[in-house]
């Protein structure tokens, strides 16, 4: 802790000059302390300048640029396959990027909760997404069953705020003859905690369950290996660490043994079936043996550009040695609000183990109004932290564009918001 923050970014730059930094509204500083990326990503420089290639396609070429663009759009699609494979640690043809984060949980929940004799159950952590949350509800409804008995949350155990690998492990061993699917988030989207997916996939699957992965918090924050660990399925958006642009694309990843399985249920349009036979104009699908079998509408070009831009920049980068300047990032700001939190009503909940945690730490404001306290740290202070109510305050240093001297400004804005009580 004696080196400074500014000798720190010197020392460990990262790639700041590629991203638009906002301008603060408060504080002594010209741009604001960013910690929000894991809620949207900031905007790629380059972002504008590509959209705006494929915006003069169109204007140039109308309906041929389906051709005959720079990046014709009948195959746009296929460009940003291998990046977002090479992302999460899949096979090509195990990922598409389409549609939005809940669509695509629908989406795949229609091939893979299959709710059969007594295994109906859908268990989610109880800190899940919300939206995860009534995606699964709904989906419990839609088979005729009752979502309270059929959707189980995992809670963390009493005056703990973070789930253990071992008691979700202890639930598949007890009740997985019970669960059709479970579906977790790979880093939770409240406590930032981290979950040992390898070890859950293969416990999940062992205990005869599907299992399915949310990862808009993981994707493009931590290591991936779906293909690896044997996942069914997972989902991730671009607009967090992805650095998409708002309500951006979604990802997909489903394993090869599914591939060409005619027995699964897959909800079809024409980008279902096979690229070569789509203009035959014929009444029935051949999907190919691929994840865009799981297609249905045809893509949003000017969508898709900004996820390109953002993976080639993930691809040039490289997110090994993204992750260990996250790792180091994080480790400078949980030392200073370790010191922060320690005279204040405050704790860190996130979990303290690299391997446990992503970006993000979660501040828990004890009595406090975590919404109020973000207002003060981005008008009096430049920082944009997020709350989530009643008392979360959530902080990000991304390794593409955080700096530590960022680290610093927030750490010494919450020390200034909230009052020393010891
Ligand atoms: C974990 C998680 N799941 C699902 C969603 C919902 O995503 P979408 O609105 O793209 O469907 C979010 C959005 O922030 C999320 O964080």
């Amino acid at each position: 802790m004696n080196e400074s923050s500014h000798q720190r970014d010197e020392q460990d730059p990262g790639h700041r000059h590629l991203f638009h930094i906002p301008p603060a509204e408060g504080g002594d500083h010209p741009e604001v302390a960013y910690f929000a990326g894991n809620s949207l990503g900031l905007q790629p420089k380059a972002t504008r300048t590509e959209l705006n290639e494929d915006l003069d396609d169109w204007a140039r070429l109308g309906v041929e640029g389906h051709l005959d663009a720079a990046r014709p759009w009948l195959p746009y699609h296929e460009l940003l396959t291998e990046p977002a494979a090479r992302l999460v640690g899949a096979l090509p043809s195990e990922v598409v990027v389409m549609n939005s984060l809940t669509v695509d949980l629908h989406l795949l929940m229609v091939s893979f909760y299959r709710p059969a004799g007594d295994r109906t159950r859908i268990v989610i952590e109880d800190a899940a997404f919300p939206s995860d949350s009534y995606a699964v509800r709904s989906q419990a409804r839609f088979h005729g069953l009752d979502p309270d008995t059929t959707v189980v949350r995992l809670k963390p155990r009493d005056g703990e705020d973070t789930l253990r690998t071992e008691d979700v492990l202890a639930f598949l061993r007890d009740e997985g003859d019970t669960v059709a699917l479970l579906m977790l988030g790979g880093v939770n989207y409240l406590t930032g905690e981290l979950m040992d997916m390898a070890t859950i996939t293969t416990a999940g699957r062992e205990a005869g369950a599907v299992v399915g992965w949310d990862l808009a918090h993981a994707a493009g924050n931590v290591p991936l290996s779906l293909h690896e660990w044997g996942a069914d399925f997972a989902a991730w958006c671009s607009y967090k660490y992805l650095n998409s642009g708002p309500g951006a694309l979604a990802g997909v990843f489903i394993h090869e043994r599914h591939h060409g399985d005619a027995s699964l249920q897959r909800f079809e349009g024409w980008w279902s079936t096979e690229s070569a036979t789509r203009f035959e104009m014929t009444p029935e699908s051949r999907p190919p043996r691929s994840a865009d079998a799981w297609q249905v509408s045809n893509p949003p070009i000017f969508a898709m550009g900004p996820v390109r831009t953002s993976l080639r920049i993930f691809d040039e980068v490289g997110l090994p040695a993204l992750r260990e300047r996250s790792l180091r990032l994080t480790a400078y700001l949980r030392e200073l609000l370790d010191e922060v939190v320690a005279t204040r009503p405050l704790s860190v909940i996130t979990p303290r183990e690299p391997e446990r945690h992503g970006c993000q730490l979660s501040v828990r404001l004890h009595g406090g109004n975590a919404g109020a306290l973000t207002k003060r740290l981005r008008f009096e202070h430049g920082v944009i932290a997020d709350a989530r109510q009643p008392d979360i305050v959530r902080f990000a240093p991304v390794p593409l564009y955080s700096t530590y001297e960022d680290c610093r400004r927030a750490a010494a804005a919450l020390a200034a918001c909230v009052e020393e009580t010891k």
